[in-house]
């Protein structure tokens, strides 16, 4: 195993990941770091470009913008491509083995731009950045990367940046702790239109599948004020979709000793900010409470859009994944989300070949789909990560039937996908007007308060606009509509 080749070498003078270290959870008080003014010294990356490719989830999309804010502060600009680059940073997701893959993939393809321009920096950071094995591999079969730097070292970033242009040895910090909160950072938002706001940070649930507790640390909720400024800001800039993010977003406040303040109560403040949509993920079924639902119903821009990730439709498999609801739990809160807002669209994600998953344990999830009938499912294989409780567990299930059941699973939320969206043909939507369509410039593309996708013939002064649709055919993943005018 790489480990304990890796341990015979001395790494010492190197800040890698630790797993013990991640998996800590104590209950002291989270630090709240303010970012401050940059020191002059640090202003190195004017006359330099950076170009920073973003892996995986929307809260890596946040980090890049964050790290785009800093380099910015430092002088850097954004480079068109690779080539022009004087930075390149990988900022990368561990979640399954296919995406590490394809980072590891693309580093190889970048070596040459190193070969041909030594003086360009290459670094890595993100969630594959806080994995021990990730880090010594790359130690190892990948001297060319010049810096290594963790998801709670993003604000060291100038300080590492630095020594990585001066020194000529890979600069490698990445902390396992479990994090503080950073404020103040500035940020590179490029949409004008839709924005991502950080409500909490890391997560505490070790569903034995996961990484990223490991990668992201404890649950740690940013203070009220702060998000609700952030928010005011972001209106008075007439932004029309705020989408809250967290790993656990219902988990929010719990971590406050001396406020009594949940994430309903966010919901209820942020209610009265006047941003027409607010949205939020990833909510955990266990945390959904009466009175987050009880605020969600009363609409307005609080859309009625509920991702909430299930992952198996069996009560034995989700004990195995440490999910801590049973099937009937989650079928029960779906009830009375369906009750209260009776509009809302559910979406989900699911995980098929979970080891030991037998097959009637996955028709438990085929019915359970049909039974809830989700407006979409993010669907993925079981992959095994290194250093959770699921990695330990004896995978006994063919590559084969795992494509198989994923497949069957996917043409069922196709059909039922159809079936929901065929029930809108006839009716008036509400669309926020995001761009031009890829495929045709006449065509406008837009998505509803439930988050589905609505093409439609429009002048693009519209882009940016709320207007109101009629649809007139339905697709799995797409409605086609004509402007109502009225
Ligand atoms: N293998 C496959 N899917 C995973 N997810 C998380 N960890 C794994 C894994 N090891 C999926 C879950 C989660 C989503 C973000 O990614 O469904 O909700
Ligand atoms: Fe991973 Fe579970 Fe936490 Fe989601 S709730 S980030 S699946 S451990």
């Amino acid at each position: 195993m790489i480990y304990i080749t890796i341990k015979e070498k001395d790494y010492s003078k190197y800040f890698t990941p630790d797993y013990k270290k991640a998996k800590e959870r104590n209950k002291d008080a989270i630090k709240i770091i303010n970012y401050g003014l940059m020191p002059t010294d640090l202003k190195i990356g004017k006359g330099k470009k950076y170009f920073i490719e973003t892996y995986g989830c929307q809260m890596n999309v946040h980090d890049s913008q964050t790290i785009a804010g800093i380099l910015e502060q430092m002088g850097y600009k954004l480079a068109n491509d690779y080539k022009e680059a004087d930075l390149i940073l990988l900022n990368t997701c561990a979640i399954r083995e296919n995406a590490e893959d394809k980072v590891f993939g693309h580093l190889g393809y970048l070596k040459r731009f190193k070969l041909e321009k030594p003086e360009l920096i290459l670094g890595v950071c993100g969630c594959m950045s806080q994995e021990e094995n990730v880090v010594f591999k790359l130690l190892e079969n990948y001297p060319y990367v010049d810096l290594i730097f963790g998801t709670h070292n993003i604000h060291r970033l100038p300080y590492l940046l630095k020594e990585a242009i001066f020194s000529k040895e890979m600069v490698v910090e990445v902390w396992s702790k479990e994090g503080d909160i950073v404020e103040n950072i500035p940020k590179v938002r490029t949409d004008k239109l839709k924005a991502w706001v950080n409500i909490m940070y890391g997560c505490d649930k070790f569903c034995t599948y996961c990484i990223v507790p490991y990668t992201r640390g404890k649950e740690r909720s940013r203070r009220p004020a702060d998000i609700l400024q952030e928010l005011e800001e972001l209106a008075a800039k007439d932004y029309k979709e705020v989408t809250l993010l967290g790993q656990n977003v219902n988990a929010y406040g719990k971590d406050f000793s001396d406020i009594s303040y949940r994430f309903k109560d966010l919901m209820k403040d942020i209610k009265k900010i006047p941003i027409p949509r607010i949205r939020f993920t990833t909510s955990h079924p266990k945390d959904f409470d009466d009175g987050l639902i009880e605020v969600l119903a009363t609409g307005g821009n609080l859309v009625e859009h509920i991702h909430l990730p299930v992952q198996s439709g069996n009560t034995k498999i989700l004990k195995l994944m440490g999910r801590k609801y049973t099937r009937e739990d989650y079928l029960n809160l779906v009830t009375k989300i369906k009750k209260a807002i009776p509009n809302v669209a559910i979406t989900t994600d699911i995980i098929v070949g979970f080891p030991q998953e037998t097959d009637e344990q996955f028709e438990d999830t085929l019915s359970l789909v049909k039974e809830v009938n989700f407006d979409s499912s993010f669907t993925f294989i079981y992959s095994k990560r290194d250093g959770t409780p699921a990695a330990k567990m004896k995978d006994n299930i063919p590559l084969e039937i795992k494509k198989e059941r994923l497949q069957r699973l996917n043409t069922l939320q196709a059909k039922i996908s159809k079936e929901k969206n065929a029930k809108l043909v006839n009716k008036i939507v509400e669309v926020l007007v995001e761009g031009k369509s890829k495929k045709n410039s006449n065509v406008l593309t837009g998505r509803t308060r439930t988050n589905k996708i609505v093409n439609f013939v429009g002048s693009e002064n519209l882009i940016g606009k709320l207007v109101n649709i009629v649809i007139k055919e339905a697709k799995s993943f797409t409605l086609e509509g004509e402007i109502v005018n009225d």
